[in-house]
């Protein structure tokens, strides 16, 4: 059934890849929600799993991955029984992705206008050549490239211009859901501002629901509702952008938002988080944050904390809100 205020509901998502040194869990056990006509930002250090987060929503996990269990909804959908050629339709029309890298996606010997007229008109049938051209021309311009290069190629592009080629074929779509992965790491500071002022027109005109993956924390400051935190393929933290982005309770999160650069000059402080991500093929016990988290008690080593709510609409990942078992409770900090 569908859900009123959540588009897509995940439950217990996890997926692995095969490698040559072992299993690798790159999202374990997730569960969360995506509210309809929200922005929700994704971040958390490279490696942790967001890319393969996003392409699982999609479906899109290939070989050596796979989603090993899990419960996908979308707006009623039963994601994870669906036939293929039902889910690629889904794909085009009501879930779009930018992906990372925008050379692999865009077709070499199709013309910028070809890559969105098509796209348009696959799935709105109805619209006229004349107008599916008048559309893209108005999509590339509000992305600060000008219609003359509707007739180039993907390699006369520079690569900041393929980006806003991916950029506009995604928005193009009017899809419900879009997952933006790092859609504006290859563009300058004004580029990547039309995008955002351009993701909000159209959040506002078509009720677009928007999962937002990026490194840049500032971006999402700006422009999300909410803020997911990941750490080592789980969620270490997801609330509110005022709790969580401004307050935040988990020490990873503390740590990750500390390193934000601050506005002033003067002020810009990097802090350097100690230690560096685990292996997720041989990820520590417990807590997977314990190994560098400045809290840490001897529970957290020990048992695996679970993703609890703090607050309506925030929750924490920590044993410094969790209730700790008796025997190992001894040397308990308080928040
Ligand atoms: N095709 C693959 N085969 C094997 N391992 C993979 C594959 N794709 C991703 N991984 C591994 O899964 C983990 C999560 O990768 P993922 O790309 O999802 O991280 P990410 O958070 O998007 O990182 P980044 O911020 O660098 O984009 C990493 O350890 C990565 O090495
Ligand atoms: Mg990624």
């Amino acid at each position: 059934m569908a859900n009123r205020e959540n588009l897509y509901t995940i439950n217990h998502l996890t997926v692995e890849y095969h490698t040559r040194l072992g299993i690798l869990r790159a999202v374990d056990d997730l569960t969360f929600e995506i509210k309809r006509g929200e922005v929700l930002g994704l971040v958390g250090e490279s490696g942790c799993g967001k890319s393969t987060l996003g392409k699982a929503l999609m479906r899109m996990i290939e070989e050596p991955g796979k989603i090993v269990s899990g419960e996908l909804n979308f707006d009623g959908i039963d994601i994870m029984q669906l036939p293929e050629a039902q889910m690629r339709e889904l794909r085009g029309s009501r879930i779009s992705m930018i992906f990372q890298d925008p050379l692999t996606s865009l077709n070499p010997v199709q013309k910028v206008v070809e890559h969105l007229t098509e796209t348009i008109q696959a799935h709105e049938s109805h619209v006229s050549d004349k107008a599916a051209r008048a559309r893209a021309a108005e999509l590339v311009d509000r992305l600060g490239i000008s219609s003359n290069r509707l007739d180039d190629y993907p390699h006369q592009l520079s690569g900041g211009m393929r980006q806003r080629t991916m950029i506009s074929l995604a928005l193009s779509l009017r899809a419900d859901l879009v997952i933006a992965d790092e859609a504006t790491t290859s563009l300058d500071v004004i580029v990547e501002a039309q995008f955002l002022d351009l993701l909000r027109e159209l959040r506002d005109e078509f009720d677009l629901t928007i999962l937002l993956i990026t490194h840049n924390i500032g971006i999402v400051a700006q422009l999300a509702d909410r803020i997911a935190i990941m750490y080592a393929a789980r969620l270490a933290e997801i609330g509110g952008i005022h709790n969580c982005f401004f307050a935040p309770k988990h020490p990873y999160s503390q740590g990750l938002l500390q390193s934000v650069p601050t506005i002033k000059l003067e002020e810009l402080d990097l802090y350097q988080m100690a230690g560096s991500p685990p292996d997720l093929t041989h990820p520590p016990s417990g807590c997977r944050f314990h190994p560098r988290c400045p809290k840490v008690m001897d529970v957290c080593s020990q048992l695996t904390p679970t993703l609890k709510s703090i607050e309506p609409n925030w929750n924490v990942n920590c044993w410094l809100y969790e209730e700790i078992p008796e025997h190992l409770a001894a040397d308990a900090k308080t928040p």
